[in-house]
This record gives structure tokens, C-alpha cells and sequence, in this order.
């Protein structure tokens, strides 16, 4: 697939990351099709993206005008057939469970036209092995969005070990026309760059306030103030989405050992369902 035959862009998942990728494409012109397994799923991401466009709408970053153009390219479903069966290309942005999307690109396969190039927006997953389950490993990539996509600027266009140089130059110049800068990932490694970095920031903040080291403010206000980042380590927790953060950990400490072991007070997040912003509570409250 040439950049230039790309009309069509399938997003599978329209949770915090696959409506904002949706959204994303839609706004640089692409015809969309945002899928996910439930009617309520697809709904509260399509709800999303219009309250997403109109507060960009109202902030005069785009117009009205724009913002109701970009809202009609995008179709919303649940039948997978019809979400990828004239897609150009398919971004998968579902649940961050190896089992899950490997299960996703088995169903896809079958619907999507042969030269249709797959790009997966996980976080930390080895590109390799979910390429193998389809049979286009080499039309297969990484194109990794990061929270909330509409607003931030990178995308990693990561290579697994059989993706062809076509295809990530493809890809590449896809996030180029979404109004992105892509960085090529060169090597197919957990976390890729960014949440190499990220997610175990995330998480020893995590281990400081469980140590009673410090308490939530005072890690936020020395990772925020002293250390510049434009949110506290536990504010982007609660944004990134708790659940999403420890997936990726639970991945990492699998792979990479035990630097990466998860906190237990990111797991009880999770398993009290305070996954951050998106539930209405994680570290903090949003209500
Ligand atoms: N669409 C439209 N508007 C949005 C929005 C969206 N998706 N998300 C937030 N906003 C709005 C807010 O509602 C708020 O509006 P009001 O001012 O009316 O209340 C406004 O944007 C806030 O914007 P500001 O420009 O005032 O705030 P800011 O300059 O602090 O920018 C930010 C917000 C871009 C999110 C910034 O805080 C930031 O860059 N945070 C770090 C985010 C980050 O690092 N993300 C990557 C996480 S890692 C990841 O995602 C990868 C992974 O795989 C885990």
C-alpha cells in the first residue's frame, strides 16, 4: 500500500486511545471507521471525539465548521466486516493483553484486503509476535499514540523483526499527514522508548508514596515543578490510565526482570477500578 492509496483508516478500540486516534484522522481528512465489541463502547467513544472537537472548536483551534467535517468522516461500528473490509489501513488500539490482540488480528485477517497495512498502537508489546498471527507480518508495524493523541505530538513507528522498509515508510508518513512527528524504533524491545522510561517513573512513584516516603502531592509537585514534567508522575498515571500503566508493567517485569515489578498500590488501583481519569478517580478525583 502506497501512502498516497490511503483513503480509508479502520481503528479497532475506541477506549482513550482508539477514539483519539480516530479523532486524529478524521481531522487530517481520512474517511474513518472506529469499531469496538460493544454499541456503548462505540457511543462513548464517538461522544468523546465530538466533546474532544468542540472544546477544540471553542478554544479556536479549529472551526466549527472543521470540527463537524471531521465528526461526519467518522463511522462508528461494531461489525468488524464492515469496519475493515475497504480499509487502507487498520491501526488496532484495544486492550494492551497480548492474548486479546492476537485474538483481534486472527478475526481481522480474514475480513481486511490483501494489501491492507496493520499498525498496532500498543504500548509495550513485542510487534514480532503479534505479527505472526497474521499472514502479512511484513505489512505490520508499531504506531504507538501517546494520551490524549489529539494533543500530543509523537508516535512511535516501531519495526518488528519481519515489517518491510514499505511499510514503515508508509506508516511514517501517515503520522506526518495526522500532523505528527514520528520517531522510528528501530529495534522490536518492551516499552519501546518512551514508556521504557515512562512507565517505571510511574510506577517507583507509585513504590514512594507505598513506602511512605512521600505523600501523592509531594512526588507530583517535585516530578511537576522540579523536575518539569508537564504533569506529576501520579496525575499521568491517572491519565495514561492506571490499568494501562500496570498492563504494560506486568509486560515489562515478564520480559525484562524484576526492576520493572509492578507496586502494589497500582495493582489495588486497579483492582478497586480507580483506573484515573476515565473511571473518575484514580490518585486523585475527578468528579
Ligand atoms: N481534546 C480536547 N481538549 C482536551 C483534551 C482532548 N483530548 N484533553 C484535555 N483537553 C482540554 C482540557 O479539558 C482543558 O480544557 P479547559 O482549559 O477548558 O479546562 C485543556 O485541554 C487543558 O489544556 P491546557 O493547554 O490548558 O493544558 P496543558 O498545556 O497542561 O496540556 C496536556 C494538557 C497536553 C495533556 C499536558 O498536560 C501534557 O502534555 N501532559 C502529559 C501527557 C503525556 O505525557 N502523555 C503521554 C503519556 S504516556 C502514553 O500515553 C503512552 C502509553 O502507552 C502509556
Amino acid at each position: 500500500m502506497d501512502f498516497e492509496d490511503i483513503e480509508t483508516v479502520a481503528v479497532l478500540g475506541a477506549g482513550n486511545m482508539g477514539h483519539g486516534i480516530a479523532e486524529v484522522a478524521a481531522l487530517a481528512g481520512y474517511e474513518v471507521r472506529m469499531r469496538d465489541i460493544k454499541e456503548e463502547f462505540v457511543q462513548n467513544g464517538y461522544d468523546n471525539i465530538e466533546w474532544s472537537l468542540n472544546k477544540l472548536a471553542e478554544k479556536d483551534q479549529l472551526t466549527q465548521g472543521e470540527a463537524d467535517d471531521a465528526l461526519d468522516r467518522i463511522e462508528a461500528l461494531v461489525d468488524v466486516e464492515a469496519a475493515v473490509g475497504d480499509a487502507d489501513v487498520i491501526i488496532e488500539a484495544v486492550p494492551e493483553k497480548m492474548d486479546i490482540k492476537k485474538d483481534v488480528y486472527t478475526d481481522v485477517e480474514q475480513h481486511a484486503p490483501a494489501d491492507t497495512l496493520f499498525a498496532t498502537n500498543t504500548s509495550s508489546l513485542s510487534i514480532t509476535e503479534l505479527s505472526e498471527v497474521t499472514e502479512r507480518p511484513e505489512q505490520f508495524c508499531g504506531m504507538h499514540f501517546f494520551n490524549p493523541p489529539v494533543r500530543m505530538q509523537l508516535v512511535e513507528v516501531i519495526t518488528g523483526a519481519h515489517t518491510s522498509d514499505e511499510t514503515l515508510d508508509t506508516i511514517e508518513q501517515l503520522a506526518e499527514e495526522f500532523g505528527k512527528t514520528p520517531v522510528r524504533v528501530r529495534k522490536d524491545s518492551p516499552g519501546f522508548i518512551v514508556n521504557r522510561i515512562l512507565v517505571p517513573l510511574m510506577n517507583e512513584a507509585c513504590w514512594l508514596v507505598h513506602d511512605d516516603v512521600a505523600t501523592i502531592a509531594e512526588v507530583d509537585s517535585t516530578t511537576k515543578f522540579d523536575m518539569g514534567l508537564p504533569m506529576g508522575a501520579l496525575e499521568l498515571s491517572d491519565q495514561v490510565g492506571n490499568d494501562v500503566g500496570l498492563h504494560v508493567l506486568e509486560y515489562m517485569h515478564e520480559t525484562l526482570g524484576e526492576a520493572y515489578d509492578p507496586c502494589p498500590l497500582l495493582e489495588a488501583k486497579v483492582e478497586d477500578e480507580k483506573l484515573g481519569k476515565k473511571t473518575g478517580e484514580g490518585f486523585y478525583d475527578y468528579d
